[in-house]
């Protein structure tokens, strides 16, 4: 069930038809055997830079899946798109991250994949970049994390997913490994669990932007009929518990987005910590933005943060990799 959906929803020709996936976007027309709203504590909350104020915050817990999968409609201000993007594009795609493309030798060791791409105008190797892993890497053949390949988890990723954590009270939550995902328009994510890390109590926090994905979510075998649903530019999926052992991918990016990203409100410029300053600063010209919002037009970017160590654990031991296998 879950192979054909894939294979309805990648298809070109004919193309799907959009009618039956879920729209959180058009959240009256769903039923209670769709969707549940949640209401979240956050009278006292500070707002964070980024974010929009935790109280106008719509969050829904999607009903028909294993364990709990949490959706929040694009909680992020237009500036705070426009950071993700940036730090995603030019930072996170440095060295010593790992890369997708380190293999092919294409970025020479004194060079920045992105700077690269701009000076040349190189479309070719800009569209190559399809994954990078922060934190503890992970292992794309035998999804096992190890304490010898790991790099720094980057502070301002991880004060921005602990602040989404408190909010929806994971109050224990770590963020130490993350994969980015960089989609185009025929990019597809085929169907997965996520089951690497030990403790899957814990939530895996999910971000994107820029274009809009059809995202399918699964049962906890591929005979289960998947749920259709877009997720769209700020988007953000919780899933924790059952949920992530439900299988889940991306059939399909779709090129129907308004600009999220566009335009910046001066409330959005408040709150900046002097460690955000410099992105900010490319976020608000509109000619620096400009090449990161001509990625964003036919690009999507996703973002998964996930704890590796369980709780009170300081580092991974052999045996660990032994258990995950
Ligand atoms: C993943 C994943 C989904 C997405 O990287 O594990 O499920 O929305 N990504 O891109
Ligand atoms: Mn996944």
């Amino acid at each position: 069930m879950f192979k054909q959906s894939f294979k309805y929803y990648k298809s070109k020709n004919p193309p799907p038809n959009l009618d039956n996936v879920l729209d959180l976007n058009k959240s009256n027309d769903l039923t209670e055997f769709q969707i549940k709203k949640v209401s979240i504590k956050c009278e006292e909350r500070k707002k964070m830079f980024g974010f929009k104020h935790p109280k106008t915050w719509e969050v829904y817990e999607i009903v028909d899946t294993p364990g709990s999968l949490l959706f929040i409609r694009n909680p992020f201000t237009s500036i705070g798109q426009r950071y993700w993007t940036v730090k995603c594009l030019q930072d996170y795609s440095k060295k010593p991250n790992k890369t997708n493309i380190d293999a092919f030798n294409l970025v020479p060791e004194n060079k920045e994949w992105w700077e690269m791409c701009q000076n040349n105008n190189n479309v070719l190797l800009m569209n190559k970049l399809r994954w990078v892993t922060l934190g503890y890497h992970h292992n794309w053949d035998t999804k096992v994390y190890s304490e010898e390949d790991k790099g720094k988890f980057p502070k301002d990723l991880s004060d921005m997913t602990l602040y989404v954590a408190s909010i929806l009270g994971y109050t224990n939550f770590s963020p130490e490994a993350a994969i980015v995902n960089y989609y185009h328009m025929d990019s597809t994510l085929s169907g997965h669990t996520d089951h690497s890390e030990k403790d899957l109590e814990a939530p895996l926090f999910s971000f994107s932007f820029g274009q809009t994905a059809i995202f399918l979510l699964g049962g906890n075998t591929k005979d289960d009929k998947p749920t259709p649903i877009f997720i769209r530019s700020g988007d953000m999926v919780v899933m924790s518990k059952e949920s992530r052992l439900a299988y889940h991918g991306v059939p399909k990016i779709l090129q129907i987005d308004s600009r999220y990203w566009d335009p910046i409100d001066e409330n959005d410029l408040c709150y900046i910590g002097k460690d955000y300053r410099e992105v900010v600063n490319i976020c608000k010209d509109d000619a620096l933005w400009k090449p990161f919002g001509d990625y964003l037009t036919y690009s999507r970017i996703n973002i998964n943060v996930r704890q590796v160590l369980s709780r009170g654990q300081k580092r991974l031991n052999s045996e660990d990799a032994e258990d995950v296998t």
